[in-house]
């Protein structure tokens, strides 16, 4: 949303009964952000959203409070919690959004209680745990129009948005293939865990499970981290890295949601994501692809040999990325912070960037993680101010998560052919539908 649509949208919402907080914000001049989920990823999150100049954090919330320690001294003025239900209702007056960095169970239940209080909501990958809320997300933020962004940071750097730009300007042509890879692992092979561990002091584990169902505690197996490997709060390998790499595919060729799906996988186990996977999509032709558009994801199988993936000069792969695959040649997105290669009839040519109007308008990159990563954050914050737009917004965002989780949720019925009905929000085959969402526990 440009400045001027922005202030005009405030000024009609000051006839509303509420007065929403960006206004107040502009003001004052400075975002009052809350963070939900302060260790592991949200101690970065804080550190990068922070690094802005417009913005204070207000609030920080945590289920451990070992991470609430670690983090409470850089921002002493703020409020600590350990129930975001408790912070979000407290504090409704004080905060203008929410940064949200907890496992993904968690994401959508927070991030709509914050945003039907009308926050502006930056939360991190993927968006949700299931399709269902993904799509209240996207109807919650449309309806109430708020700011939001997914924290998908690489979005924002430049061979990302590099190679978005020579896909569409037609550098291979028509793409009708797309594989894209990890080497990462977050899947779990292993014995369901039996019995129970103490909790730690520090550990509220009752707020942990939040939503989903009570289960017994047991170390090293859920908090912190490990829980990316189990259903009930993480999404596998496809979920954490998916949403990275399937980004720029997704975006650059104009996806829309996968006609079929299919996961090929060890048989489910009711507990743990599989260690390897192969998931292919199906969809339809768009302006940048030909007719059918196949997408292939692989996770923990490297290296891999397909005649697609082989590399000239004999080059290894690198062991995250992209391959778009098109009529004129093929374009190799490593992931990431290196350069798209442009490989014809087996040889690299080197890619002419002066060819490219938009391309040359490019921020160039810092080079540096940390100041790359920051841009994505400060879209968001200039968002709230009104000065920019998101480029990861839950209206993107969570069409490409809805993807992404089609495939993990095809993981349950492995080796089959999936059809998708985008329209009517549910699958051919009728057993599969009630993974599209999951009932809350009242916690
Ligand atoms: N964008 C990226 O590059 C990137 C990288 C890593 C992780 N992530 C994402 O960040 C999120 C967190 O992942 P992580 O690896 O840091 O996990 P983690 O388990 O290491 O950390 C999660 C933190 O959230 C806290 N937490 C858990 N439930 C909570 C609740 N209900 N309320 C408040 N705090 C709660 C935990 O105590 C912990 O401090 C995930 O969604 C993950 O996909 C993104």
């Amino acid at each position: 949303m440009k400045k001027r649509e922005f202030l005009k949208r405030a000024a009609a919402l000051t006839s509303l009964a509420f007065l929403p907080s960006p206004v107040w914000s502009l003001d004052r001049k400075k975002i009052r952000i809350a963070q939900i989920g302060v260790g592991g990823m949200g101690s970065q999150d804080l550190n990068f959203i922070s690094s802005h100049s417009q913005v204070k954090i207000v609030g920080l919330c945590d289920v451990d409070s070992l991470a609430l320690d670690n983090v409470k001294k850089i921002y002493p003025n703020a409020l600590l919690y350990s129930d975001y239900r408790i912070m979000l209702k407290e504090m409704e007056n004080q905060i203008d959004a929410v940064q949200i960095s907890t496992p993904d169970h968690t994401h959508a239940p927070a991030a709509i209680m914050a945003m039907n209080l009308n926050k502006h909501v930056y939360c991190q990958k993927p968006l949700t745990h299931n399709p269902k809320e993904a799509r209240s997300m996207i109807r919650i933020a449309q309806e109430r129009n708020l700011i939001t962004q997914m924290g998908i940071q690489v979005h924002s750097f430049y061979d990302y948005k590099l190679a978005t730009i020579l896909i569409k300007e037609g550098i291979i042509g028509k793409v009708n293939k797309v594989r894209a890879w990890t080497n990462g692992n977050s899947g779990y092979d292993g014995t369901v865990p039996i019995g129970n561990d103490p909790i730690p002091e520090s550990l509220d584990w009752n707020l942990w499970l939040g939503t989903s169902n009570e289960r017994p505690y047991k170390e090293g197996y859920y908090h912190p981290s490990q829980w990316r490997k189990v259903i009930d709060y993480g999404c596998g390998t496809l979920g954490d890295m998916g949403v990275h790499i399937l980004d720029t595919p997704y975006n650059a060729l104009e996806l829309d949601f996968p006609i079929t799906v299919k996961n090929e996988c060890r048989e489910f186990n009711g507990f743990s994501f599989p260690t390897k996977s192969t998931v292919t999509y199906n969809f339809p032709g768009t302006a940048y692809t030909t007719d059918n558009m196949t997408l292939v994801w692989t996770d923990g199988q490297f290296p891999l040999t397909e005649e697609d993936l082989i590399l000239p000069q004999q080059d290894k792969l690198p062991i995250q990325g992209s391959m778009f695959i098109g009529e004129k040649g093929k374009l190799l997105l490593p992931h990431f912070m290196q350069e798209p290669k442009l490989i014809v009839k087996g040889e690299y040519k080197k890619i002419d960037i002066s060819k490219y109007p938009e391309a040359l308008k490019l921020r160039k990159p810092y080079g540096d993680y940390n100041e790359d990563a920051k841009v994505h954050y400060h879209e968001f914050v200039d968002a709230c101010l009104g000065k920019t737009d998101c480029s990861t917004p839950f209206s993107y965002s969570g069409r490409l998560t809805e993807v992404v989780l089609l495939g993990v949720i095809a993981g349950r019925f492995p080796n089959r052919l999936l059809k998708w009905d985008k329209e009517n929000f549910r699958f051919e085959e009728s057993e599969v539908n009630q993974f599209l969402g999951s009932k809350y526990r009242i916690f």
